[in-house]
């Protein structure tokens, strides 16, 4: 099937903390820099056809050396715990993939750190 691009920086999905562009490379017009703390998330809200397993692919930038550890929320229930490793630069994007089971129609895609340095810089998920 196609993909659909959900930009991390258009509502309807949810940045907490800033939307940046102040590293390059991004798609569409910028990125969620999510606050550095603990839940300061960043949510999806994306269509599926049908019910079942999706792919998913979420491109990411840490310009750190340590992984940022976050939670996969998908409709409200944690079902994965990710890690979005360093990825040499700020303006580095690498795509990370994830598999998940969607509802039919709109579902809602978190995802949540859960140590103090919160997220990775979030770009774009695609569906
Ligand atoms: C730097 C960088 C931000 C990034 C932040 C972080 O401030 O410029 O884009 O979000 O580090 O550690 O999360």
């Amino acid at each position: 099937a196609a993909t659909t691009r959900y930009e991390a920086e258009s509502s309807p999905a949810v940045c907490t903390g800033t939307i940046d562009s102040d590293w390059t490379g991004f798609s569409g017009s910028g990125f969620c820099n999510g606050t550095n703390a603990t839940g300061a998330y960043a949510q999806f809200t994306v269509t599926a056809p049908a019910a079942g397993t999706a792919t998913l692919a979420v491109r990411f930038a840490n310009g750190t050396t340590s992984a940022r550890a976050t939670s996969l929320v998908v409709n409200g229930a944690t079902t994965q715990s990710l890690s979005f490793e360093g990825t040499g630069a700020w303006d580095t994007w690498v795509t990370k993939t994830l598999t998940v089971t969607l509802n039919a129609g709109s579902n809602t895609v978190r995802l949540n750190p859960t140590a103090s340095g919160g997220l990775a810089n979030l770009d774009y998920l695609d569906v």
